[in-house]
């Protein structure tokens, strides 16, 4: 197993390139089942997700080719519609694969995903979906086993906002016979992405990146291609990294527009963020200051940033407080981020974070990929050095982090346990 040796103190300066977004790019993977023929996918980042994704596809009988950030994924042979547990557990978002094998083969047998590090994240809210769609579930031996002839457009009203449900049920109703229509849906950048390649394969989805998505169902889809907008959450990374270690850096290939919620609040903290032309130009302040956050679905604060934006507070003046409201168990950081030093007590879903004045290296676990990050960027700012183990849930989701930290000026290494 690998770990990270980071020597912290260092001051980022210089460029980096953000990769292809994980979280868009696993559903437009999956929505290729639609489209019988070969799908080219550009900007696709290297990630063990995209792995696992590839490996579902291909235990589907589809043939898949990487070249580069470029893939190829031909689901003209695919003859099974059955995705197992061994893959579905390595990775949750594979259960997205039921709906459109439902809709393409009129049957689907997937496991259930179980709990994660984070939270229990149920799928109750996919599987009333496709019921409402006009599927016949039954829950057996761990796997959903989903039959529909054709799914018929239906109006289903999300209970809470789900990005996951919000993409499986566009991907489920874009051939469904006839309208269906999708309230309180999710806003996510990555859905607008994954409607935006389900059109281009001739589906008529419109409003989606709106809470009210309209389908209107179409008999067959094809193949297209199609390049995955950038990664958001990498790229806040990335601004969290200049800002906690009073670097002063320029990030490139970014939507600024994706970020703005955290974009304000690191400006409050005293971060100068100036953008042109998708570069984002990020330059710490002398001090920080301490600002609260509340997670919230798009375009709210973004969970997915909840434990970097933790780390910067260690190191603020004053107190700040961080409200989770979309996981319930995503704190897993916090007893990391004590072993450096930092002040944070937690209470129900809420975190105060009293600023100290410097952290201090310190031998850590990574415990999911966010939170691995944060443990990173604590390490990045700390003093002496700091040794990341387990960061196998960090190549999840970041493309060669220590690389594009080292390139910046960070002194981090990545060695074998
Ligand atoms: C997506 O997960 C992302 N994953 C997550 O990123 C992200 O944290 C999350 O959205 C929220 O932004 C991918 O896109 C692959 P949800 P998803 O359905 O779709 C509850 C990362 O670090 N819920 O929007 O699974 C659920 O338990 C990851 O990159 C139900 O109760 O999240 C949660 O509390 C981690 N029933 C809330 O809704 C359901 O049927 C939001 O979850 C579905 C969800």
């Amino acid at each position: 197993m690998d770990k990270l040796i980071i020597k912290g103190g260092n001051k980022l300066k210089g460029d980096v390139q953000v990769s292809g977004s994980k979280n868009a790019a696993l559903p437009i993977f999956v929505s290729t089942i639609l489209a019988p023929g070969k799908n080219e996918i550009r900007n696709v980042p290297f990630l063990r997700d995209i792995n696992t994704t590839i490996k579902v596809l291909e235990s589907l009988g589809a043939q898949v080719v990487g070249n580069g950030h470029i893939v190829t994924i031909d689901t003209a042979g695919i003859n099974s519609c059955e995705a197992t547990y061994e893959l579905v557990k390595t990775m949750r978002a594979s259960v997205l694969v039921l709906g459109p094998l439902l809709a393409r083969f009129g049957k689907a047998r997937v496991s259930l995903p179980g709990g994660c590090a984070i939270g229990a994240r149920p799928i109750n809210l996919h599987l009333k979906g496709l019921q409402a769609l006009g599927a016949e579930i039954n829950l057996e031996h761990g796997y959903v086993e989903a039959k529909a002839k054709r799914l018929k457009g239906a109006r289903i009203n999300f209970d809470i906002s789900t990005v996951g449900g919000t993409e499986h049920l566009m991907m489920a109703a874009a051939t469904a016979k006839g309208e269906t229509i999708l309230e309180n849906a999710a806003r996510e950048p990555e859905i607008v992405d994954l409607a935006q390649i389900l059109n281009q394969m001739g589906a008529r989805i419109e409003g989606a990146g709106t809470d009210t998505v309209r389908i209107q169902g179409v008999t067959e889809l094809f193949p297209t291609t199609y390049s995955v907008m950038p990664d958001r959450i990498e790229a806040g990374t990335f601004m969290i990294a200049a800002a906690i270690t009073g670097g002063d850096i320029r990030i490139s290939g970014m939507k600024p527009e994706h970020l703005d919620a955290l974009v304000f609040k690191l400006q409050d903290a005293g971060v100068e963020i100036t953008s042109r032309d998708n570069v984002v130009r990020v330059k710490a302040p002398k001090k920080l200051k301490s600002v609260n956050i509340k997670t919230r679905p798009y375009p709210g604060f973004p969970t997915d940033m909840q434990a970097q934006f933790m780390a910067l507070m260690c190191l603020a003046e004053g107190a700040s407080v961080i409200s989770e409201n979309i996981f319930e168990n995503r704190y897993m950081h916090v007893s990391e981020l004590l072993r450096f030093g930092a002040d944070i007590v937690i209470e129900g879903n809420s975190a105060t974070v009293k600023g100290v004045k410097k952290l201090s290296g310190a031998p850590v676990m990574a415990t999911d990929l966010r939170a691995s990050a944060s443990l990173i960027l604590a390490g990045l700012a700390a003093a002496e050095t700091t040794e990341i183990s387990r960061i196998y849930h960090l190549d999840r989701g970041y493309e060669s982090i220590e690389k594009k930290l080292a390139a910046l000026g960070a002194d981090i290494v990545r060695v074998k346990e």
